[in-house]
């Protein structure tokens, strides 16, 4: 293992011991019934609110799954992360003057600030930041649903990822309030593609699913300054992947940021498909995937295990 861990006043030696650890939580995990599925996207309300999965995927290559770890799920928000390493690649600091990289201190969808602040997102894990992120690969990529695919599935090595159509239809159905954020960005003159066009993208983007093993694996990179441990490629410069890992220590969790640092202490991603991923820097990447949300759209579930995981292996990075 690529660090000494201790849990519980124990030195852990064996990969063995850390498999126990998961299975010890994820157990513990199945007894959380707190939370509803998200459903203000009908689709991802029919989704079984049992199904839980825990993935740890440690930079010396070992994968440790416990439970739901190769079902696919909506993953939803965590897609964001994707998008915007394709647009900071395309746009470089110019993305930066038409979405900023502060907290937003108001739920992922809230639209009250963006009119006081002009139409400029406060960072681009909120549904307007990544609005507008998406609107950057729909102007600059011909095919820009394409350039998503093969990122993801360069990143975790197959192909197993695809855009669920169902869930597709259903945000495109009832995303009004994603069509209000983009409508005002773009009265702002902060959207230059077609509203219809650049939500089409986004939609789908969140459409995306995946198991928690692969979202485990893809964001390895992020743990390990911008290089795939498995590949070994460089996916980024590293400068770039500690900035995206601080955007998901001060806005990944939403408005549970704050509490999310204080008690666990990794930048980290949820989704409103119950999946989270939280990096640890020179060690791996932890990925949780159970469907019932808490009141901030976090996985009651996933909080727990990332948490337990995080306090008994001492890995906040502060
Ligand atoms: O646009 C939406 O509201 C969803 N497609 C994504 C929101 C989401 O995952 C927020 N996560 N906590």
């Amino acid at each position: 293992m690529t660090r000494d861990l201790v849990s519980g006043g124990q030195q852990i030696h064996a990969p063995d011991d850390l498999k126990s650890l998961l299975e010890e939580i994820h157990q513990q995990a199945m007894k959380i019934t707190e939370g509803h599925v998200a459903n203000y996207i009908p689709a991802l309300a029919e989704v079984d609110p049992e199904l839980c999965g825990l993935t740890l995927a440690t930079l010396d290559g070992e994968v440790f799954n416990v439970g739901d770890t190769q079902e696919q799920f909506s993953i939803q928000s965590i897609s964001k992360i994707f998008g915007l390493m394709l647009a900071m690649e395309r746009l470089g600091e110019d993305l930066w003057d038409r979405v900023k990289m502060e907290p937003s201190g108001q739920a992922f969808n809230s639209i009250v600030q963006l009119e006081w602040e002009k139409g400029i997102p406060r960072n681009p894990m909120i549904n307007a930041g990544a609005i507008v992120v998406s609107d950057v690969l729909v102007s600059r990529y011909s095919a820009s649903k394409n350039a998503v695919l093969s990122l993801v599935r360069s990143l975790c090595g197959n192909d197993n990822v695809y855009a669920d159509n169902i869930v597709h239809q259903s945000e495109k159905e009832h995303g009004h309030r994603n069509a209000a954020l983009a409508h005002l960005m773009k009265s702002f003159g902060n959207i230059d593609a077609e509203v219809d066009e650049l939500l089409d993208h986004y939609f789908w983007q969140c459409a995306l699913t995946m198991s928690c093993e692969n979202l485990a694996r893809s964001f390895t990179f992020l743990a390990n300054d911008g290089i795939c441990p498995f590949s070994k490629k460089k996916i980024m410069s590293k400068r770039d992947s500690q900035r995206i890992n601080a955007l998901l220590s001060t806005s990944g969790m939403y408005d549970q940021s704050g509490e999310f640092a204080f008690t666990v202490g990794v930048p980290a991603k949820s989704g409103v498909g119950g999946g989270m991923i939280a990096v640890v820097p020179d060690f791996g990447v932890i990925c949780s995937w159970s469907p019932r949300l808490n009141s901030y759209g976090n996985s009651a579930r996933g909080m727990y295990m990332v948490r337990e995981l995080a306090n008994r292996l001492g890995l906040s990075v502060y």
